[in-house]
């Protein structure tokens, strides 16, 4: 029976995060999904009734307690199953945490990339500002491409989990990207992960 409510986009890949935790941890049927439609100029009223910034997800709690920001959730949640963490409690939380924010520093740039061509208006718009942001991606993939291969097929774990994430938002918003010529081992992790039943199920839309 579910206990708590999360609020939800199909598009939003932060949604997705917790989405894949929860399908990784076994807790889908713990959790309703609350849909809603927002964007940074047009909040959610529903969501702002919990989340004074207005963003998803926010996760209600079943005493009425919303958690928000993904980080946050994915915290919580980790720490409500039985097996074993997908947030490590060992020596390699740090690092793996560290991988994590790194992979939502390209779902942040993504995003913002998203908003620059679909939101803002056309006189309006940046082009330093979007290449500024590609720059960061590319620079962070090449990062987890050279560096982090290893690590990341060694588990799939939270940082494992931001990384597909951010890769399928990356397919989803910004295919021009061609990320994957660059990146071919990165692809090839990829290509795997992304079979997992809790990333099949959870394709954004
Ligand atoms: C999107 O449609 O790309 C999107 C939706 C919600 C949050 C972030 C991005």
């Amino acid at each position: 029976m579910s206990t708590m409510t999360l609020y939800h986009s199909p598009a939003s890949p932060f949604v997705r995060k917790v989405l894949v935790l929860l399908h990784e941890t076994g807790q889908t049927d713990r959790v309703a999904l609350h849909s809603v439609q927002l964007t940074p100029v047009t909040p959610s009223t529903d969501v702002l009734h919990d989340n004074p910034a207005g963003k998803i997800p926010a996760l209600r709690l079943a005493d009425g307690t919303v958690l928000h920001d993904s980080r946050v959730i994915l915290d919580y949640l980790d720490s409500q199953h039985v097996g074993e963490p997908l947030i490590p409690t060992g020596g390699a939380r740090w690092r793996r945490l560290t991988l994590a924010s790194l992979a939502d520093a390209i779902l942040d740039a993504a995003v913002l990339m998203r908003y620059e061509t679909f939101l803002r208006p056309e006189d309006k718009r940046w082009d330093h500002w979007q290449a500024a942001q590609q720059e960061k991606i590319e620079r962070a993939l090449a990062y987890f491409e050279s560096e982090c291969l290893a690590e990341l097929a060694s588990r799939f774990d939270i940082a494992a989990i931001g990384l597909a994430c951010a890769l399928g938002y990356l397919d989803f918003r910004q295919p021009q990207l061609g990320w994957r010529e660059r990146f071919p081992d990165l692809a090839a992790w990829y290509a795997d992960v992304s079979q997992r039943p809790s990333m099949t199920a959870t394709v954004p839309s």
